[in-house]
C-alpha cells in the first residue's frame, strides 16, 4: 500500500510535510533487530536479560554486535566468561521478555520468577531458553570498543531453530513500552544476500 505524503509549498515549490524529530528519540526510528533474551552463566548461577540493541555484523562466522549496560548483571557475566546465548522469543512471550528487561538478576531469579525453563547448551556454559523458537550460543570475539562504546562483538559457534515455527512472530522494539510485531513476508527480487 502506497503512503500518503502530506506536502508544503513554499517558495514556488512542493516538499513532503515533516516535523524535527527529538535527537534523543533517534533510536525509536533505527531499531530493526528483534528483542532478544542474552542467557550467562557465572560460577554455576545463570542469569537472562532482554536486549534490543544489537546487529548482524558478519555472514560467516555469524558476528553480532551488541550494547550492553555496564551496570547490568549481563555484562559482568558476559566480560568475565566471555560466553552467552542469544535467544529470540516470539511475542507469546512478551510479558516475559519485558520483565526479564525489568528487573536485575542481581536481584532477583528471573528464571523462577518468570517461569523460563532452560536446557543446557552444546558450545557454552549458559543455557537455552526452552520457549523461544532459536537460540544462538555465543562466545565473545572482540572486546575492542567494550571501553568506550560497551560494544562486545560475539561470534556465533551454534545455532538452534524450531522448525515448527514457520513465521516467527518476533518483538520489535519502538521505545518506552512499545512493540512492534512482525508481520506478513514479502519476496522482491533484491540482490542482497
Ligand atoms: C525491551 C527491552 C530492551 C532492552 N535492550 C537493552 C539493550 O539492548 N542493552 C542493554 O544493556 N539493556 C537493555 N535493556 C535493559 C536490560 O534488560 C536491563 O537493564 C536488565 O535489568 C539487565 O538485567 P541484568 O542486570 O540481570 O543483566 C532492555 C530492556 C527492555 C525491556
Amino acid at each position: 500500500m502506497r503512503r500518503v505524503i502530506n506536502w508544503v509549498f513554499h517558495s514556488g515549490y512542493a516538499f513532503p510535510m515533516k516535523k524535527s524529530y527529538p535527537l534523543s528519540q533517534v533510536y525509536r526510528l533505527l531499531e530493526p533487530g528483534p528483542v532478544v533474551l542474552v542467557t550467562t552463566m557465572l560460577k554455576g548461577r545463570p542469569n537472562v536479560m532482554a536486549m534490543s540493541w544489537h546487529t548482524m555484523i558478519e555472514f560467516e562466522p555469524p558476528l553480532v554486535g551488541c550494547v550492553i549496560g555496564g551496570g547490568s548483571l549481563t555484562f559482568g557475566n558476559l566480560r568475565a566468561s566471555r560466553e552467552c546465548v542469544i535467544n529470540i522469543p516470539t511475542v507469546e512471550l512478551a510479558r516475559k521478555v519485558v520483565g526479564c528487561g525489568n528487573v536485575s538478576g542481581g536481584d532477583v531469579d528471573k528464571f523462577k520468577k518468570f517461569s523460563l525453563a532452560q536446557s543446557p547448551a552444546s558450545r557454552v556454559k549458559a543455557p537455552l531458553l526452552d520457549e523461544c523458537y532459536a537460540n544462538l550460543e555465543c562466545r565473545l570475539f572482540d572486546r575492542g570498543m567494550v571501553e568506550k562504546y560497551n560494544f562486545l562483538v560475539l561470534q556465533v559457534v551454534k545455532a538452534w531453530v524450531d522448525p515448527s515455527v514457520k513465521n516467527p512472530k518476533t518483538i520489535h522494539h519502538r521505545g518506552w513500552g512499545n512493540f512492534m510485531v512482525a508481520g506478513k513476508t514479502i519476496k522482491l527480487r533484491s540482490k542482497m544476500r
